[in-house]
């Protein structure tokens, strides 16, 4: 991964909340610290190659803090049910407390970035990136971890 990426993501991923999400399982084996820093990197590499006018800053951080949830979902009797509508909400409010304040773009990105599941898509670029890296990502943690199944 390049400087540039990692002195960006640095101040959010050393916290030890965040540091917490090493110990969330998001997509099977994949936690949600991984997941994460995948996503915001796949965003980061679309923004040098397309030479992109968004701020790669708030860029990096929706991503960063897209599933900021705090929880593993797969303890359903936690409370947890209807993760995948709830979940963008409680990362924001999460985001927020721990990060605040967020622009515009980082709001956008962490709110709907579970479109077409929620109905209200993103209205910012940076929204629509996130929401097609996320799912690109999400494809390739649970295609991983059937390769690690199969050995
Ligand atoms: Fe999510
Ligand atoms: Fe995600």
């Amino acid at each position: 991964m390049e400087n540039e990426f990692l002195e960006l993501i640095k101040p959010i991923i050393e916290t030890e909340n965040y540091q917490k999400m090493k110990n969330y399982f998001h997509h099977d084996t994949t936690s949600t610290y991984e997941h994460s820093i995948s996503v915001a990197y796949l965003c980061y590499k679309y923004h040098k190659k397309h030479n992109s006018k968004i701020d790669l800053y708030s860029l990096i951080r929706g991503a960063l803090l897209h599933d900021y949830y705090l929880y593993d979902w797969h303890h359903k009797n936690e409370g947890h049910r209807l993760h995948g509508l709830r979940h963008p909400k409680t990362s924001y409010k999460n985001a927020i407390k721990d990060y605040g304040p967020l622009n515009k773009i980082e709001k956008d990105m962490i709110l709907h970035h579970m479109f077409p599941l929620i109905i209200i898509p993103p209205f910012t670029k940076a929204g629509w990136i996130l929401v097609y890296y996320d799912k690109v990502a999400t494809y390739r943690d649970y295609k991983k971890n059937r390769k690690g199944k199969k050995k």
